[in-house]
């Protein structure tokens, strides 16, 4: 059932609000500051480093999850694709929690690499979407994410309730190790109770998002940047555009730019920036206008300070709401889905089920 929707994939979009506003509340309660873990929870205090394993938009939450844990909770994070993963045997001691991500919980490569680590790590969490999956199974804590089941293949609402319990976790991580202050974890919990209204309104850009797409549709290549948080988003952003559009997109640490992929900037390619006016806003800024200086036509997503002090020269720009900076993902995932969808229904593809994709890929 669309619920009214002209795909899944809008309807899971649209979700996300009260998916979010699920999740937190699973692990917050209704007006609780600290999380109540399963099965003995995670002790963050006697570990020295993490390994997140995932594959595709899962991943990409995991690479997300890194900046948490480092900047939050001061724990070294080491991220890998699991078809990497598996394969290169890496050290895995006692001393390390390791976290697998996966909406359906049963990509073969995933549930491998969670084997592989299986007498080797202090603890294996999982953090999944289908609780009764084999890697929630598997895994001494399965922590789910509440998104409800997704049917449109490309990941939305599973993506963003993935970062939702993984920065749970950070915070939580941050409070044992003694490493954020309370006032800025209450502040940040307080944070993660609204975001379900900010994330509201970051969907009020629906309708600009579908009326840039017509141009974007035309294009052949696009180019997506971020710095900082915003990177792993800007690859996220650039997987979701290809998969259902079939255009082919590429993403890049904004820093990264000068180092080769400035050369394929021309008129005909979009450049999609993403950038809150964080404390990296003017990096990117600066990125963006060499951009701009080879022609390249900018669109630009921040709020309302960012667009206010970098519009000049943009091609177009999205506005979101402000939010604490280390929340910024999870409100511009939404701008970033939204712009694959309406990019895919443009050009006409099969949104739901796009080509040689599978929702769950149980093979390696
Ligand atoms: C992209 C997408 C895939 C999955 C990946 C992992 O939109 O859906 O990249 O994220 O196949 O799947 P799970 O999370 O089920 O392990």
């Amino acid at each position: 059932d669309k619920a009214g929707h002209k795909h899944f994939m809008a309807k899971e979009i649209a979700e996300q609000p009260q998916v979010i506003g699920n999740a937190v509340k699973h692990y917050f309660g209704d007006s609780g500051q600290t999380i109540s873990l399963p099965d003995g929870g995670i002790d963050f205090t006697g570990v020295d480093r993490l390994v997140m394993v995932a594959c595709g938009t899962a991943y990409y939450a995991c690479l997300t999850a890194k900046y948490w844990f480092e900047q939050i909770a001061r724990l070294p994070v080491e991220v890998d694709v699991a078809s990497e993963f598996r394969y290169r045997e890496p050290p895995v001691t006692d001393r390390t929690v390791a976290v697998f991500v996966s909406q359906s919980g049963e990509t073969a490569d995933t549930l491998a690499a969670l084997r592989y680590c299986r007498d080797k790590a202090d603890r294996i969490v999982s953090v999944v979407n289908v609780a009764e999956s084999s890697i929630a199974r598997e895994s001494d804590l399965a922590l789910p994410i509440l998104a409800g089941t997704e049917i449109g293949v490309a990941s939305t609402k599973a993506f963003s309730c993935q970062l939702t319990v993984l920065l749970t976790l950070a915070l939580e991580a941050g409070r044992q190790r003694g490493t954020l202050d309370e006032d800025r974890y209450e502040s940040l919990v307080a944070a993660l109770r609204g975001l379900p209204a900010v994330l509201g309104r970051a969907l009020d850009n629906n309708a600009a998002a579908e009326e840039l797409s017509l141009q974007i549709a035309e294009a052949q290549d696009i180019l997506f940047l971020g710095r900082g948080l915003m990177y792993p988003l800007a690859l996220e952003g650039a997987l979701k555009m290809k998969e259902i559009s079939y255009i082919h997109a590429e993403a890049y640490a904004s820093g990264e730019l000068k180092h080769g992929p400035i050369a394929l900037i021309d008129k005909h390619v979009p450049v999609v920036v993403m950038a809150p006016r964080d404390a990296l806003f003017d990096k990117t800024v600066s990125n963006m206008q060499e951009v701009m200086a080879r022609g390249g036509k900018v669109l630009l997503i921040s709020d309302l300070a960012g667009i206010e002090a970098a519009q000049d020269g943009v091609w177009r720009s999205i506005e979101m709401p402000s939010v604490d900076p280390l929340l910024t993902p999870i409100l511009y995932a939404l701008p970033a889905q939204l712009l694959a969808y309406h990019t895919a229904v443009a050009k006409g593809t099969d949104v739901d089920q796009p080509r040689n994709l599978a929702k769950s890929v149980t093979v390696e």
